[in-house]
């Protein structure tokens, strides 16, 4: 007697099959870094909204470089070595003015990639790649990214590059370079915060390019230099841009007359338009770091009264509607495109800010690769051309 064998009946349609483009759905390696899954997003054994809450970003920089939560005296230690280490030399910060200068359309993340990589030529170990080594390169680049980003801003902005001030936290500092002016307790908790929960991502596409770099035996700076040309896009970092112009876009439609937020989203959904800040390649039921900066946010705008509050009821009417309508939520940089407009900061510069904290997760994941290393190198399925003579 034969095992009965279960088989699809002759009518029944074939089974769709995954779409399996952009290694949808594939575990490309381990790491101890992160955990990124539907329920949890987890940095190194804790979850995010305990560090959002608890923990600065300093902290969570040190955690994820080192690998365990620093102790007070050991926190107050690496907030002090990464305050003396702000500073860039005056020719790279003249290089950067001169790009911005001759170039104001420059976008200033191919500011701060030219940024990383002059920096390179300048550090002692660059080519090191020994655990030791990149530890400290991990921490100069970090320290050093914000006087980047200030470098570019004071450019476009034609002010003097504000002087380092070492009392202030990498937030503040960050906040000081961004706008020239020393920010007040809640805008720097509020940034702080966007850097705790941007700061890493586990298999994310600029985190897998910097790890593709890294096992070829490259060094961090180029790795990072990477990291940093794939998070510009506007489907990864450079979301958090697009989806704030695409509330200032709704805005201006909606006043113009003619349309309401409604009748706008259903045009955009019928012209299969991508939502900036929506959808997510792991996240289904939401991104766990999302309600936490909307609040965040959100207070900061009460606080400043009905015309910066205009945009966060904008947004959630735009968020009833996606998921009303498409069942999808907003991811990290819905919120954040509106909190740091609320916060006076220049659109362009909210995917740099994005890097300086990301930095962090690809450094670790870099000291990762090449503490156990293999080169990254998948196959491909060839769908070209037939066998041909090249005489006929
Ligand atoms: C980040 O990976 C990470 O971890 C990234 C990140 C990190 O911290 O490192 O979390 C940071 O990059 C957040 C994502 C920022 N990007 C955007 O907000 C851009 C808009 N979003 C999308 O284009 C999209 O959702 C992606 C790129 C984020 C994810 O792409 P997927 O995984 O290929 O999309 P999917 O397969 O889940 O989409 C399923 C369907 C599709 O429709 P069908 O073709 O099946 O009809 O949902 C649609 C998509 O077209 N869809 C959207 C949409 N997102 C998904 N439709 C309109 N607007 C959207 N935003």
């Amino acid at each position: 007697m034969s095992a009965s064998i279960e088989t699809t009946p002759q009518n029944a349609p074939a089974p769709k099959p995954a779409d399996t483009r952009g290694l949808a759905g594939q575990t490309a390696g381990d790491t101890t870094i992160c955990s990124v899954n539907q329920t949890q997003l987890i940095y190194r054994g804790y979850e995010i909204a305990d560090l959002a809450e608890h923990a600065s970003f300093e902290e969570v920089a040190y955690l994820l470089l080192i690998g365990e939560k620093p102790d007070a005296a050991q926190a107050k230690a690496f907030r002090q070595e990464l305050a003396g280490m702000r500073e860039i030399s005056p020719d790279i910060a003249a290089a950067l003015a001169h790009v911005v200068k001759g170039n104001p359309e420059t976008h200033p993340m191919s500011v701060l990639r030219t940024g990383v990589s002059l920096l390179s030529h300048s550090d002692p170990e660059c080519e090191d790649n020994s655990p030791e080594a990149e530890l400290r390169k991990a921490k100069r680049l970090l320290a050093k990214i914000p006087t980047l980003i200030g470098a570019c801003q004071a450019a476009l902005d034609g002010r003097e590059l504000p002087a380092n001030d070492p009392s202030l936290s990498h937030a503040a500092y960050l906040m000081l370079m961004l706008t020239g002016k020393t920010p007040d307790e809640l805008a720097t908790r509020i940034m702080d915060v966007s850097l705790v929960l941007y700061a890493e991502h586990d298999f994310n596409a600029s985190t897998f390019t910097c790890r593709v770099i890294a096992s070829t035996e490259s060094d961090l700076h180029s790795a990072i230099c990477g990291g940093i040309g794939a998070l510009k896009g506007p489907l990864h970092g450079g979301a958090n841009e697009m989806a704030m112009e695409m509330l200032k876009e709704i805005d201006r439609d909606v006043a113009a007359g003619g349309t309401t937020v409604s009748e706008w989203m259903t045009a955009a959904f019928e012209s299969k338009r991508k939502l900036m800040g929506f959808g997510h390649r792991v996240y289904k039921n939401g991104d766990h770091r999302a309600g936490i900066l909307r609040a965040w946010g959100l207070k900061y705008a009460e606080q400043l009264g009905p015309e910066a509050k205009k945009w966060f009821d904008l947004g959630d009417e735009v968020q009833g509607i996606m998921l009303d309508q498409k069942n999808i939520h907003p991811n990290v940089d819905f919120p954040c495109g509106m909190t740091y407009f609320v916060m006076g900061i220049p659109v362009p510069q909210y995917t740099p800010i994005f890097v300086a904290s990301r930095v962090v997760g690809w450094s670790a994941h870099v000291m990762e690769q090449h503490a156990n290393n293999r080169i990254i190198r998948p196959l491909a399925n060839y769908t070209g051309a037939a066998l041909r003579n090249w005489n006929g």
